[in-house]
């Protein structure tokens, strides 16, 4: 069809564009001289094209959202979507559930579709709630299980974590030895708001060893974003068939269709019909379906989401380290750094200037989480930073 073909010239063109800036970083001249409007070819159909932040249009680094639209294909399928949304997308979950399930080498049984990762959280939460189960969590990570563990009246562990907010496994295990019931472990890998991941010899052993009445909820929201080699999915465990685990995954970040609400989880068949019972009946809508199957086949788009985030991501790293402040070694899509002067000023400053950073993340005080723009936006985000260094702002 004419308008696909256009739409994957429209993502070659931006690649060679990345391709371009990539070059530019390496040398240097990109951070110096800044990125000039020329260097901005053509961005994939519904992407928009960089343009200075306002009070109106801000620079949205605040979400971990991913800021280059979602690949023209899945655009283009969830067009299509609308025309039949009169009808349930039946036969097109089963078929999104089956490609799911192939891309992770388990049976179809061992996939439940969910919408967003967040449903997958609270439905994991309230399966494995029943009198006197605890959520065992590192004290600083996603906030959503402690959230639905809170509404779901169980008792929360939170482990202290190590030096540069690692977690600390061999403290989370002895919680979950010293509790007198089941335990429910979440593992958010690489974690939220760090951007850190802790390497598979630490937590695959752990699960292989099957600590009694425990089950593991793994979060792998940012895993297509990780470079470091000592990360692995867990889903290799399952396709064995470890019955003591949950892996959940979502299109909200390397396929950027956050607003699209579609997410999964894959697990033995057993904990799968567990899960069945706290979801409302696997009913995604239609475009989101559509979407994220057309997404799933869209490789040079994930290609191209990891090749801009990583370039994102070295931009934001030169500017700390001009202005030496200190950074966890990110393997998502967003930084976790520290700030010279308190977060509450700095948001502010920020804010004026037309960009939206991350929240406060107690205990983690005066550190700032930034999600990682385009490119575009990220040099612009570090001009900005440099500037209120002159003033003391940052
Ligand atoms: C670690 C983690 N898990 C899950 C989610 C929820 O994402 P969604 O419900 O959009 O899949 C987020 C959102 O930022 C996240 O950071």
């Amino acid at each position: 069809m004419n308008f696909l073909a256009k739409d994957d010239e429209a993502v070659d063109t931006k690649r060679r564009t990345l391709l371009k800036l990539s070059g530019m970083l390496a040398g240097g001249a990109a951070v110096t001289a800044g990125l000039s409007s020329r260097t901005l070819a053509a961005a994939p159909a519904g992407a928009a094209a960089f343009s200075p932040p306002s009070a109106d249009n801000p620079i949205r680094i605040n979400f971990n959202e991913n800021p280059l639209g979602m690949s023209p294909k899945a655009q283009a399928a969830a067009r299509n979507a609308v025309a039949k949304a009169n009808r349930y997308a039946k036969a097109e979950i089963i078929g999104l559930r089956e490609k799911v399930a192939e891309h992770h080498q388990v049976s179809s049984s061992s996939v439940l579709l969910t919408a967003g990762s967040s449903e997958g959280i609270r439905a994991a939460v309230e399966a494995w709630s029943p009198l006197g189960s605890q959520l065992v969590i590192p004290e600083l990570t996603y906030g959503d299980g402690e959230h639905f563990a809170k509404i779901a009246g169980m008792k929360i562990t939170k482990v202290k974590a190590l030096a540069d907010w690692a977690f600390d496994i061999e403290g989370m295990k002895a919680a979950v030895a010293s509790h007198d019931g089941p335990s429910l472990v979440y593992l958010v890998n690489p974690n939220n708001p760090t951007g850190t991941i802790t390497p598979a010899d630490l937590i695959e052993p752990w699960i292989t060893s099957k600590p009694a009445n425990t089950m593991f909820i793994v979060d792998e929201a940012y895993a297509e974003f990780v470079n470091d080699t000592r990360f692995r999915s867990v889903t290799p465990l399952i396709a064995k068939g470890m019955d003591n685990l949950i892996l959940l995954k979502t299109f909200s970040k390397i396929h950027a269709m956050a607003g699209m609400r579609v997410g999964y989880a894959v697990a033995h068949p057993n904990a799968i019909a567990l899960l069945e019972n706290h979801v409302a009946g696997e009913k995604i809508n239609f475009c989101g379906v559509d979407a994220a199957l057309a997404s799933m086949s869209d490789t040079a788009f994930i290609a191209y989401s990891k090749k801009s985030n990583d370039l994102s991501r070295q931009i934001l790293l030169k500017a700390l380290d001009e202005l030496q402040l200190p950074y966890l070694p990110s393997e998502g899509n967003f930084v976790f750094h520290q700030l010279k002067t308190p977060l509450k000023d700095y948001q502010k400053h920020m804010a004026d200037a037309g960009v939206l950073v991350g929240r406060a993340f107690p205990p983690a005080d005066n550190w700032c989480r930034v999600s990682l723009g385009t490119p575009e936006e990220m040099q612009w985000v570090a001009n900005t930073m440099r500037e209120f260094r002159k003033k003391s702002w940052i």
